[in-house]
């Protein structure tokens, strides 16, 4: 199996990196297939239980998010496809990213923080559900609560890159991702996160949504300001993939109990 990595030019912005047929047709296909045979045997069991007892009910290795309706990549039970998927953004414009970002080529994908995401038009929300508000991934882990003082946590800011990758059309008609498009080196606490504080802090013209066709891949690294671009004429649900990577050689003490896949070298 082939994936063209220089068909397209790559789009660099300052603080995220788009890289169009990350993944071939095949494989996003195949991987979105899963997730929604997975979404359904889910959306089935909710018919006779309620969300609580099937989040109980999974198989130890499968969680479920009913708010922000997400699950693990383990979830779909296919370790196979995993690997290909890997294989695949190893081999392309998105590997080439992830290792630049992360200035190594060895490099490895969080399991246990790849996610299957899916955001809905306004219209078809289930109960419950919610789009993701600004946020950085790289605070995965913070205790905020905790830690009143940033300064006194050295690891604030984990040195994660995010591949995120669309399983099907988004951006316009399906709920997207929106970012601000400078690079942010440091942590933001909650209140720095909201849309008032968001939009004072930034530009107009700091805001950047990206369309994106299924297969295509965003990469940004942990302190890069996102969240989910949904409005109301949208008529199209969106699933996506979410994978988080680390230098093998700088793994951060938060993540250190996770359970890691390396990423294979490009000319593999
Ligand atoms: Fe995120």
């Amino acid at each position: 199996m082939t994936i063209s990595t220089h068909v397209y030019p790559e789009k660099s912005l300052e603080a995220v990196v788009i890289t169009p047929k990350a993944l071939s047709l095949c494989v996003t296909e195949t991987l979105y297939s899963a997730a929604q045979e997975t979404y359904q045997d889910i959306a089935a069991m909710t018919q006779t239980q309620s969300v609580d007892a099937v989040v109980a009910s999974l198989l130890p290795a499968q969680k479920y998010l009913p708010h922000a309706s997400s699950m693990n990549l383990g979830a779909i039970n296919n370790r196979a496809l995993v690997e290909t998927l890997l294989a695949e953004i190893a081999g392309g414009p998105a590997g080439y990213q992830i290792r630049k970002m992360l200035g190594s080529n060895q490099v490895l994908c969080d399991f246990d923080q790849a996610w299957i995401r899916r955001q809905y038009a306004p219209h078809l929300y289930p109960t419950n559900h919610a789009p993701h508000g600004w946020h950085q991934d790289g605070a995965l882990g913070f205790d905020f609560l905790a830690t009143n003082n940033k300064q006194l946590d050295p690891e604030g800011l984990l040195p994660t890159v995010t591949c995120w990758i669309a399983l099907t059309k988004c951006g316009v008609d399906a709920p997207g991702l929106e970012f601000v498009s400078q690079t942010v080196d440091a942590l933001l606490l909650p209140e720095e996160l909201t849309s008032h504080s968001i939009n004072s802090r930034f530009s107009v013209d700091s805001f950047y949504t990206p369309q994106m066709d299924a297969g295509d891949a965003l990469i940004f690294q942990g302190g890069t300001l996102h969240r989910t671009h949904v409005v109301k004429i949208m008529q199209t649900n969106r699933t996506s993939v979410e994978l988080r990577f680390v230098a093998k050689h700088n793994i951060p003490q938060r993540l250190s109990g996770d359970y890691f896949i390396p990423m294979p070298n490009g000319n593999e």
